[in-house]
C-alpha cells in the first residue's frame, strides 16, 4: 500500500514537470504577443522608456532632453521628431545619423552612432517614450514595426 502510494506521488511529479515543460513554448509566444498589446500602455513606455533613455540617450541629448548646442540636437519639443514619420524615427535609431540637419532652427551637423543593438522591444519603447515626452507628439510603433526595418535596412 505505502509503496503504492509513493509510485503514484513519483509518477504525477513526473507528469507534472513534462507538462510544465512541453508548455514553455505556448508560454513564450504568449509572452511575445502580450509585448506587442502592452508596449503602448503609458505607465510601461514612462518607466521602462525613460529608464532606457537614461541609459543610451542621456550621455548627448541630456536628461532634460535639451541636447548640447552645436553639437547634440535637443529633442524636446522637437519639429524633426514631431514631423518624422515613423520608419524615419527607427532609421535614427537602427542607423544612426549623420549630415547636416535642421532643428527648432537651429543647424547642426555631427553623427550619432547607430543604436542596433538594443532589442526591438527597448526601441520601441525608447523611441514611444521620445516621442510622447519632452512636449513631443511624434508617432508611435510597436516591436513589429522595428523588426519590418531591420529587414527592409539599410
Ligand atoms: C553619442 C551621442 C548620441 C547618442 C548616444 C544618441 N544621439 Fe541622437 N543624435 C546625436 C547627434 C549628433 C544627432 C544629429 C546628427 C546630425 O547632425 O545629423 C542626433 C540626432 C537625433 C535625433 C533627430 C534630431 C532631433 O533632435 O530630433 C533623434 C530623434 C535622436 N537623435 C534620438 C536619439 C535617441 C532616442 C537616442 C538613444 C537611443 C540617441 N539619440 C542617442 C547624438 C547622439
Amino acid at each position: 500500500m505505502r509503496n503504492t502510494t509513493l509510485w503514484l506521488y513519483g509518477f504525477s511529479l513526473i507528469l507534472i514537470w513534462s507538462c510544465s515543460n512541453s508548455s514553455s513554448p505556448e508560454n513564450n509566444s504568449e509572452k511575445k504577443i502580450s509585448n506587442e498589446e502592452t508596449i503602448n500602455k503609458p505607465a510601461k513606455v514612462k518607466d521602462e522608456g525613460q529608464a532606457l533613455y537614461l541609459k543610451y540617450c542621456m550621455a548627448c541629448h541630456q536628461t532634460d532632453g535639451s541636447g548640447v548646442p552645436g553639437m547634440y540636437p535637443p529633442i524636446t519639443n522637437s519639429t524633426f521628431i514631431n514631423s518624422a514619420k515613423k520608419e524615419e524615427l527607427i532609421k535614427i535609431l537602427l542607423n544612426g545619423m549623420k549630415g547636416p540637419i535642421e532643428v527648432n532652427g537651429q543647424k547642426y551637423n555631427q553623427q550619432m552612432p547607430k543604436q542596433d543593438f538594443l532589442t526591438d522591444e527597448q526601441l520601441s519603447l525608447i523611441i514611444n517614450f521620445v516621442s510622447k515626452s519632452f512636449g513631443n507628439n511624434g508617432s508611435v510603433v510597436s516591436p513589429s514595426d522595428i523588426s519590418a526595418q531591420r529587414k527592409t535596412n539599410p
